[in-house]
């Protein structure tokens, strides 16, 4: 729960961004006021600000239980995914490729699929099923032999659900494909085994796991499959041009060095509040769906998509928000739309089941009140808005 608010605020948006966790902002704080220097600086104070950058390459890789010179940091999840995707396209210019892909990825990946196709390149979005699963039979069979990458995110940022990973690489193994997983809310979350499940190229965002915004990265197994989509210095490795920004990416850093240690605790504990939450709401509220799988192995432990018979979706997280309970409706990032969301339609659901729709994140400052306050407000709110 946030106090600093007059009136009392629980945040419940985690999938959209995390609060800063005070042991990233105290670091942060000294950085900002000491390690100012350019890290591209031969003197005092690049050298400084360079080992700020190579300590928190270190902390990732270790982390991931790679190498250090595997990871390009960028500007976020978005630029991670844009850097894979158009990279490996750019690498194997002028040849039209095919890209794989699944009908629910985020737009960072989404819309980048759609702007190659308008140079000449094809896409297969790949259908998932009602759980939001993407089916591998399908996506095997829309292999060809022109195509150059398979990009499936970990998990959804809407619905929660984890992919089958690791049986994805191993088709693009199989076919000798690049696999790009956008990691983005899946990453700190749950373990993820980059060796085991094959992955070839990995995105992660510093503001979805208690970081600052504005960093993120790209992990790349081999760097010579891809080119780089911004050009100027020689900054990462060739691979992303541009002054680094020092204290987002060393916000990553830290965030890592506060969670490594937390991450199966925390996705028990996150996992305890989501099961109280979906089950007290299932007895207590009639006509309430979950969207996404009810089964706990597919879906992340802080993202709860319900859907709730006969109201309006924006209406309940604006009566959520009036009660000190912040939400979202659909996606995130794109919650200022109102265009039903992507992602819900492709599960199945009709348009008016999508606006019926919310989405409930919680994360590391979520407590058990908070969840019972929710249940509480929501059997309230829904039954107003239902009169
Ligand atoms: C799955 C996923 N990919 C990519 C992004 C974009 O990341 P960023 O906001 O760091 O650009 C998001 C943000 O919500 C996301 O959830």
């Amino acid at each position: 729960m946030i106090e600093k608010f007059s009136q009392k605020r629980i945040y419940m948006d985690y999938a959209a961004t995390t609060p800063i966790l005070p042991y990233v902002a105290d670091a942060v704080i000294k950085y900002m006021y000491n390690e100012f220097g350019n890290p591209s600086s031969l003197h005092y104070f690049g050298i400084k600000a360079r080992e700020i950058i190579e300590n928190t390459r270190n902390t990732i890789s270790n982390f991931l239980n790679v190498e250090p010179e595997n990871i390009i940091f960028t500007s976020g999840g978005t630029e991670s995914d844009n850097l894979a995707i158009q990279g490996i396209i750019l690498a194997n210019y002028p040849k039209k490729q095919h890209i794989i892909t699944s009908q629910i990825e985020h737009s960072a990946v989404y819309n980048t699929c759609l702007f190659l196709k308008k140079f000449g390149h094809e896409v297969s979005f790949v259908s998932v099923n009602e759980d939001g699963l993407i089916d591998l039979n399908k996506l095997e069979k829309e292999i060809k032999p022109n195509t150059s990458l398979i990009s499936v995110h970990y998990a959804n940022n809407e619905i929660g659900t984890i992919q089958p990973i690791k049986e994805i690489g191993e088709i693009a193994q199989n076919y000798n494909i690049a696999f790009h997983t956008d990691a983005v809310q899946a990453f700190c979350k749950i373990k993820i085994n980059i060796k085991d499940e094959k992955i070839m190229l990995l995105s992660g965002s510093g503001h979805k796991i208690y970081a600052l915004k504005g960093a993120g990265f790209l992990y790349i197994k081999n760097k010579s499959i891809i080119q780089p989509i911004i050009h100027g210095g020689p900054h990462e490795f060739e691979l992303r041009a541009g002054t680094e920004n020092v204290l987002s990416i060393a916000s990553i850093g830290k965030a890592i060095e506060f969670l490594s240690d937390k991450i199966e605790d925390e996705e028990r504990r996150l996992r305890k509040l989501s099961d109280k939450l979906i089950n007290s709401i299932f007895n207590e509220i009639d006509g309430v769906h979950l969207n996404g799988s009810l089964n706990s192995k597919y879906r992340l432990p802080n993202i709860i998509n319900l859907r709730f018979d006969n109201v309006n979706g924006y209406d309940l997280m604006l009566a959520l928000d009036r009660e000190g309970i912040a939400c979202s409706t659909g996606s995130a990032c794109h919650s200022s739309s109102m265009e039903p969301s992507r992602v819900l339609l492709a599960l199945g659901l009709s348009i008016n089941e999508v606006l019926s729709s919310i989405r409930i994140s919680i994360g590391y400052f979520t407590k058990e009140e908070d969840i019972e306050y929710l249940i509480k407000v929501l059997k309230k709110v829904v039954n107003e808005l239902r009169k």
